[in-house]
């Protein structure tokens, strides 16, 4: 158990409320501050998180923050904060939207917990977290997306459903954007240490990577009103669990590249060292030449949202 660490969380809706819920239910911090506009519902739900605490024995307190400066000397912020998806509308749609509300964020959290990790969910992804790192003026270390957890535990569900077996043993690996585009490896997917093409088709892998792809719009088109938040809640925990513990564990997240994978000044999914100083570490794993052009189109996806909001001059004035 951390003691004296403190997470913020911005955006107290359906993702960051689960964010909260399940860190004070493994204890993995002394103090949680929700931060949302609607300000009662952030201190309902945070009453009620801390009497599920109380209820597991869990020393973590949940409480919230009625200004951006309620939210300070936070060693992690998630930020959750905008729209979500709803039916019929694509992720791009969202971009100048939570651009905006990204920004304003990230300047409370640069001005009141200048030391912390920020962890950012909020759609479209990549350019969010390009967004975050820009007006933050914090280094790329301490500026990191969640989408390759989620999408890796989408396929692996997706692995498990098709073979019938292996729950629990199934290591999938998905790189790129948090777009439709994103890379699905299967190539470096296996059920306990068995490559996934020894054991599947080459139609079942196709209809899994189909299906990984757009496993976010599949559970959007069952909920009709929002989108998933379940797993992408648990995602988000898993990796303010590692830094704040400093695992040093590897796991597919958005970071900007500075040269890794031969690109630079752009946002994409990778293999990546967290621990307690951020992304430690950036992995470059091996991609043959079919990985390497989806890895390519998916850079150039998110180089198309960040030239959108350049040529909207949402970056002017720094
Ligand atoms: N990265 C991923 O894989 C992933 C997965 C799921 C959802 N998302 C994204 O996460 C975001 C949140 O999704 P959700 O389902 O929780 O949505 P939600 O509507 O339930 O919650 C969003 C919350 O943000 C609050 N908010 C809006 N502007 C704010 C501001 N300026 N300051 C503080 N709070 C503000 C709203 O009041 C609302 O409570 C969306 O952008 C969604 O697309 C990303």
């Amino acid at each position: 158990m951390s003691q004296g660490k403190r997470v913020g969380i911005v955006g107290a809706g359906n993702v960051g409320a689960t964010v909260a819920y399940s860190l004070a239910m493994q204890g993995s911090c002394h103090e949680i501050i929700l931060r949302d506009n609607k300000i009662d519902v952030a201190k309902g739900k945070a009453l009620d998180m801390s009497q599920a605490a109380s209820a597991v024995r869990s020393h973590t307190i949940v409480s919230v923050a009625e200004e951006m400066s309620d939210l300070v000397d936070c060693d992690v912020v998630v930020i959750t904060a905008g729209s979500p998806r709803l039916p019929g509308m694509s992720r791009d749609d969202l971009l100048m939207i939570n651009a905006k509300i990204t920004k304003e964020v990230v300047l409370g959290v640069a001005k009141y917990s200048p030391q912390a990790i920020i962890i950012m969910v909020s759609n479209p992804l990549d350019a969010m977290t390009y967004v975050a790192l820009k007006e933050s003026g914090f280094e790329r270390s301490r500026v990191i997306g969640m989408a390759g957890i989620l999408d890796s535990s989408r396929m692996a569900a997706f692995i498990q459903e098709k073979l019938g077996y292996g729950g629990g043993q199934i290591r999938a690996s998905v790189m790129g954007g948090h777009g439709d585009d994103m890379v699905p490896l299967p190539r470096y997917s296996t059920v306990a240490g068995v490559p996934l093409t020894d054991v599947l088709s080459q139609t079942e892998i196709d209809e899994i990577v189909d299906r990984t792809r757009h496993g976010g719009a599949e559970i959007v088109g069952y909920l009709k009103t929002g989108s998933a938040y379940y797993a992408p809640a648990k995602s988000a925990a898993i990796m303010v669990d590692a830094i704040l513990k400093d695992t040093k564990q590897i796991h597919p997240c958005a970071v900007c590249l500075e040269g890794e994978y031969g690109y630079s000044d752009v946002v994409s999914g990778v293999p990546v060292m967290l621990g307690a100083k951020g992304a430690e570490k950036i992995i470059e794993v091996t991609l043959d030449d079919k990985e390497n052009k989806m890895f390519a189109q998916s850079c150039s996806s998110v180089t198309g949202l960040i030239d959108t909001l350049k040529s909207n001059n949402f970056f002017e004035g720094e």
